[in-house]
């Protein structure tokens, strides 16, 4: 991939950092909001369901999902060293043979992607500049529920992501941190045809929403 923020998402989740993830991972599991979307998917059901995860970094989802009764998921991945760790990670569980793994932008790779019954995006619509391009690509592909955890929309949040992008800019990073508006998101999966049944926020950071297709 050739764009400055997938080649800025390469060198930020490099293979290091991954293995520092999968090293707290194991030491306390999944992060706070990864656990309240998880319960939340789990609540609307996933026996039997086809999960696709997009920017799965280590694969929490997945790995939690699985044992609890999905069965295959998908992790699409832009940077290499999550996936390679997360691969790693999946086989030592013995789960990687229900996991299919694919490198690159899920907004270019969205055509040859199969739907899935859930599709999940923990903390990635944050990192790419074209929201109506991911969400709007991620949500088409929901047979059923869309779990995101994203930023909250609130000016801390803002302001945060302006001190980190300077931040990222000083050390000549390409990747940048986007807070987009919740409204924009909102509207954007809406138009898929998805309607919302969970919001919840977590922490002062981030929000996690789970829209059904089925919802009335
Ligand atoms: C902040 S990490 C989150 C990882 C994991 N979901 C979590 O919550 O711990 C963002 C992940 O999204 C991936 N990502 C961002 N934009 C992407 C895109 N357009 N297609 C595929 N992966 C993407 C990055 O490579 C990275 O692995």
């Amino acid at each position: 991939m050739a764009c400055p923020q997938c080649k800025g998402l390469e060198s930020l989740f490099d293979r290091r950092t991954a293995e520092a993830d999968l090293r707290r991972y194991r030491q306390r599991g999944p992060a706070r909001s990864t656990r309240i979307l998880l319960d939340a998917l789990k609540r609307d059901g996933i026996r039997g369901a086809t999960l696709l995860d997009i920017g799965g970094g280590i694969g929490a989802i997945p790995l939690d999902l699985l044992p609890a009764g999905a069965a295959s998921a998908t992790d699409v991945d832009a940077a290499s060293g999550y996936l390679a760790v997360a691969q790693e990670e999946a086989e030592r569980r013995g789960l990687s043979e229900r996991v299919t793994y694919r490198h690159g932008d899920f907004v270019t790779l969205a055509a040859d992607v199969p739907p899935a019954d859930i599709v999940t995006l923990d903390r990635v619509v944050c990192c790419y500049p074209d929201m109506r391009a991911l969400v709007g690509a991620s949500a088409a592909h929901a047979r059923r529920l869309y779990g995101l955890v994203y930023p909250r929309d609130t000016w801390l949040t803002r302001l945060g992501g302006r001190v980190f992008n300077a931040g990222l800019a000083l050390t000549r990073s390409s990747f940048r941190f986007f807070t987009h508006p919740t409204s924009d998101v909102d509207a954007v999966i809406q138009s898929s045809g998805l309607r919302p049944t969970y919001h919840r926020d977590a922490g002062l950071l981030w929000q996690v929403v789970v829209y059904s297709r089925t919802a009335t």
